[in-house]
């Protein structure tokens, strides 16, 4: 039986770290058997590649070098990881995907968004997400509540409008997937939306 692909998608300082800590408690206490795994990166290949694409020494990178090297890391973790986890009926769950190249190089950097969906296509083999679940909080909500850009992250670096880029990119694939994309209000508590998370994957039979 083929495993659930689940991603996690939003700006950030959306909250989608502590969302995937209570998703994966739920998923333990439920004994529903899961692999986590995360983007940039998630197989060994794919991690060097994404300390290529954090680095701060690295400002002088084009836009195409870089969405070409998102994908490059993806095909790797797909090939490497996702599938095979997948094949064997084990759900994944995944901190972010190819929504997030499609809404921060397709988009915020302008490669436009066809582009960087046609990479990615090829990237990820038809391995598209059974459910993507969406933290949709607009950038300047989710900066206030952060307290602010990390430092240490060139792409957090790159200031408000970018942000703003990033949220409407992701407005777009919510519109160009609508089967896969859970788009969850998340302006209430962490629990609050907790529940929601878990309440639209069982609505989509994702979760038991
Ligand atoms: P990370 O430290 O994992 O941050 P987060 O907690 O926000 O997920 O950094 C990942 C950064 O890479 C984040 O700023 C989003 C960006 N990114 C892209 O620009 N394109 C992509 O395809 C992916 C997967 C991430």
């Amino acid at each position: 039986m083929k495993g659930k692909f689940i991603t996690f998608e939003g700006c950030e300082g959306a909250g989608k770290s502590k969302q995937i800590k209570l998703l994966r408690e739920y998923l333990q206490r439920n004994n529903i058997k899961y692999v986590l795994t995360r983007e940039p990166g998630g197989a060994v290949l794919s991690e060097k590649i994404r300390e290529i694409l954090l680095s701060s020494d690295n400002a002088e990178i084009t836009p195409v070098t870089e969405a070409l090297l998102f994908a490059a890391a993806r095909a790797q973790h797909v090939n490497d990881v996702i599938k095979p986890s997948l094949e064997q009926g084990v759900l994944v769950l995944c901190d972010r995907f190819i929504d997030s190249s499609l809404a921060y190089q397709g988009v915020a950097n302008g490669l436009g968004f066809d582009y960087v969906e046609q990479i990615n296509n090829r990237a990820i083999d038809g391995c598209y997400p059974d459910a993507t679940i969406f933290l949709k909080i607009t950038p300047e909500e989710a900066f206030s509540r952060k307290g602010g850009a990390d430092l240490n992250d060139r792409i957090e670096q790159s200031g408000m409008d970018f942000h703003k880029k990033v949220y409407s990119g992701y407005l777009t694939a919510s519109k160009v997937y609508t089967d896969r994309f859970l788009p969850i209000d998340c302006s209430g508590t962490v629990m609050e939306t907790h529940n929601k998370i878990i309440n639209a994957l069982k609505d989509k039979g994702i979760l038991p």
